[in-house]
């Protein structure tokens, strides 16, 4: 093992790290899903991408798979043996998946990734069911593998977390643009690191804490994977804006027309200016939405979110370079750092 610098690796495209890491974790996540119950088994397909609704296999593609290919290269810089990686992978893959699932019927979501969302093809009881089924899925697969007990601590506490920052992200919806009760920049950033920093900091943690890594490795690479989330929630909440919705799959002003109080929102308000003012009469009052996006950008939201996501960014690699790892996963890590801190999807 090497400690890992940015010279030591040419970087490779994004595109194929998540490729390579999607077909490596292939046939253990198919295996796992097809131990479900038929009928949740193909909610659960069709919620990864697999298939339309009735089984036939899928005419578009699934999702990025950021968490399986965290939990892979984590494991590889780590040295952790393969099979470590693979088990973590599975994991948290498909945790994701069932936190998605549940997600889109706390929001309300009629679509994700341009399909309808699971609660709407299939209904709001067989979705809850097969989110639940994804969650029982994942944590008979971490504690089968070898190791598998810190793991499933790790995962747990990840699952926790993110309990607290999607109920705060609930409650934050209930609450005004201004005035005492309004959600603050730093009540943001905490919501954001429970909802999103925790899994992905589990996910770049986990395969190297089954391959048994020391202590040090595996916080390094939780932290790295949690400043990720955060500056990935921020550039979600960009595209939840001003993002193209035949890019993104997602309904045009959806988080405006929700009240949600994103990133650039809070920082828009929070600028002392005309703007900021007519900004906060106009989310109240729902009307206007491609009026309040012009004014998130006017009044310096937009900026303010791409300045956090950087930090975020800078500090994910930061995190990666206090450690000894193997110079090409560490690089893959970077090059997925910073892609995604850019997506437009
Ligand atoms: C989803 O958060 C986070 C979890 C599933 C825990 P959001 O509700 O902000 O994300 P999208 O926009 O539905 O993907
Ligand atoms: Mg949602
Ligand atoms: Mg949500």
């Amino acid at each position: 093992m090497t400690t890992s610098s940015p010279a030591a690796a040419a970087p490779t495209a994004p595109a194929s790290i998540l490729d390579r890491c999607r077909t490596l974790v292939r046939p253990a996540l198919t295996e796992a899903v097809g131990r479900l119950h038929p009928w949740v088994g193909e909610m659960a397909a069709y919620s990864l991408g697999w298939c339309e609704v009735g089984g036939a296999p899928a005419a578009a593609s699934g999702g990025k798979g950021l968490r399986q290919a965290l939990a892979v290269l984590g494991a590889e810089a780590a040295g952790a043996p393969a099979r470590a990686g693979t088990a973590a992978a599975v994991a948290v893959e498909l945790v994701h998946t069932f936190s998605l699932l549940h997600d889109d019927i706390m929001d309300g979501d009629p679509t994700r990734r341009r399909r309808p969302t699971v609660w709407k093809a299939y209904g709001t009881g067989p979705a809850v069911l097969a989110g639940d089924a994804l969650f029982a899925l994942a944590v008979e697969t971490l504690a089968a593998a070898p190791g598998g007990a810190p793991g499933v601590r790790l995962l747990s506490a990840a699952l926790t977390e993110l309990v607290r920052g999607q109920a705060d992200d609930l409650l934050f919806a209930a609450r005004p643009f201004r005035g005492p009760q309004r959600v603050l920049p730093h009540e943001y950033r905490a919501m954001a690191e429970g909802k999103t920093g925790a899994l992905l900091g589990c996910a770049a943690a986990l395969g190297a804490s089954l391959g048994g890594a020391p202590e040090t490795t595996v916080t390094a690479l939780d932290r790295a994977g949690r400043h990720l989330g955060v500056a990935f929630q921020i550039v979600d909440d960009m595209l939840g804006i001003w993002g193209d919705p035949a890019v993104t799959g997602k309904p045009v002003h959806g988080d405006l027309r929700e009240g949600k109080k994103t990133f650039p929102i809070l920082a828009a308000l929070a600028s002392p200016t005309p703007e900021a003012r007519r900004l906060a009469r106009l989310l109240e009052s729902r009307t206007d939405h491609a009026e309040a996006a012009a004014l998130v950008d006017l009044a310096g939201g937009r900026a303010a979110a791409l300045a956090e996501a950087r930090r975020r960014t800078t500090a994910a690699e930061a995190a990666l370079t206090g450690v000894p790892l193997q110079a090409r996963a560490a690089a893959d890590l970077r090059s997925l750092v910073d892609f995604l801190a850019r997506r437009e999807v």
